[in-house]
């Protein structure tokens, strides 16, 4: 067995984290909630949520991965009583399958990039999308995303992932702050921040129910919990590492993209006069580029968009291959280029049929927002705060000068908090997808 790596630095971690969070979930997923969501009514659920379950919950997987230095899998045989390596077997899967797609999604933006310097998809988004988004050429995309992918967790923790994303994660905050000050330039500046900042409270509690699984999934996923990434990323930490103070910047910092992608995409959708709540995994694709395709200096605004969802998306890859690859690295003789290479070409053959079809791919997305990855966060409530609660707090308890009551209202909030929160949340969750289980149409994903 290879001797295990650890980050250079604290930054190195940190800017590996946010690397892994800030994704296509910040800049494509989070307006586009927000936009079908009724605006700012979602934007003031959603932030509470991320500050007062996503942080919590961020630091639970922190406390696994550091206290246990093992991959996701073995890290909870290592802490545990009983085997609770289910919980980590089953973040892994879901990475796995969340990678599958989501690279197909990579290679849509790929796609984009191309069109944007062509101008291929003014004045005709919607057939643009068709062409790019299911069939050969998303196959083909989808491909070339996942070997870029392969290449970066091949080459290691150091050299490879750690230096990838200390460049990535700069140029994506440069672009997009860039993008927004464009967008303040623009005709529908003022109603986009209208829609976008003052919420309307009656939509709100007319609409709770729905706000609020929405807002959990999109933070769960927004900071990469749920799927034993923050385990793997966490097993490479150091102990004088403060795990508040990282994972506080770590959120703060996510949260902060997400914001800025809000003051590009609204502004656009309203220079145009595009409806914001148009949902669905395609619809947001084909709303946006239809604006930029309208906008003068759209090619290249649309341009540098899209590389910005690239870098983002390709930081966010890594760290879903680098947890399966993890496991195998550590339990099996092979090397890190083979099994990141092997593990590359499964989960690319499992992501072909979302090629194929956005139906299917609108179904891998909502089995892992409304059930697979509140689900596996709840495990991972109940195994920290129920089983492995006293090692978890000694560990939450190092390098922080954050006294023991910290350490105790954690723990209780843990224990009782947030399984309560996501217990309700799956019950929506669920009953949401069998809602559209029933009226199985691929136009309801499409639009
Ligand atoms: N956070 C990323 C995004 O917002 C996606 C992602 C990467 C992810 N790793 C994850 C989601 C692990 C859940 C679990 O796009």
């Amino acid at each position: 067995m290879a001797e295990r790596e650890t980050w250079t630095t604290r930054v190195g971690f940190i800017f590996a984290a946010v690397g892994s969070a800030v994704g296509l979930g910040n800049i494509w997923s989070f307006p586009f909630q927000t936009g079908s969501n009724g605006g700012a009514a979602f934007l003031v659920v959603y932030l509470a949520i991320v500050f007062l379950f996503g942080f919590p919950a961020m630091l639970m997987e922190f406390v696994i991965g550091r206290r246990s230095k093992q991959n996701p899998i073995s890290a909870f045989r290592e802490l545990g009583f009983g085997n609770w390596s289910f919980a980590g077997a089953l973040g892994v899967i879901g990475s796995v399958v969340t990678l599958a797609f989501y690279s197909v999604i990579g290679g849509w933006v790929l796609s984009y990039i191309a069109g944007s310097a062509t101008g291929a998809y003014f004045g005709e988004a919607g057939t643009f999308f068709e062409s790019v988004s299911a069939g050969p050429l998303a196959v083909g995309t989808h491909a070339v995303f996942m070997a870029v992918t392969v290449a970066i967790v091949a080459f290691g923790v150091q050299s490879g992932i750690e230096r990838a994303t200390k460049v990535m994660i700069p140029a994506i905050l440069v672009l997009l702050l860039g993008l927004a000050v464009w967008g303040f330039t623009l005709d529908g500046a003022a109603a986009g921040y209208e829609y976008y900042l003052s919420p309307d409270f009656q939509y709100l509690s007319e609409n709770i129910a729905t706000i609020v699984p929405s807002a959990v999934g999109q933070a769960f996923f927004t900071l990469s919990l749920g799927f034993s990434v923050m385990i793997a990323y966490a097993s490479y930490l150091g102990r004088d590492d403060s795990l508040p103070a990282d994972g506080g910047a770590i959120v703060v910092i996510n949260t902060l993209v997400a914001l800025l992608a809000g003051f590009v995409v609204f502004p656009v959708l309203f220079a145009i006069g595009v409806e914001p709540g148009s949902g669905g995994v395609g619809t947001a694709f084909v709303s946006l580029a239809g604006a930029f395709g309208q906008l003068p200096g759209g090619a290249l605004l649309g341009a540098a968009f899209f590389f910005v969802l690239l870098l983002a998306a390709l930081s966010s890859a890594i760290s879903l291959l680098e947890t399966p690859t993890s496991y195998v690295v550590d339990n099996y003789d092979y090397s890190r280029r083979t099994v990141a290479t092997g593990l590359g070409a499964a989960i690319f053959a499992l992501g072909v049929p979302t090629a194929l079809d956005t139906g299917t791919l609108g179904w891998y997305n909502d089995v892992v927002f409304s059930f697979l990855l509140p689900f596996v966060v709840l495990l991972f409530a109940l195994f920290v705060g129920w089983v492995a609660f006293d090692s978890a707090s000694e560990e939450l308890g190092m390098g922080t000068s954050l006294g023991g009551g910290f350490v105790t209202l954690w723990l209780w909030w843990v224990r009782v908090v947030i399984p309560v929160g996501i217990g309700l949340t799956l019950v929506l969750g669920i009953q949401d997808l069998l809602i559209k289980a029933q009226i199985l149409e691929s136009a309801v994903i499409l639009a």
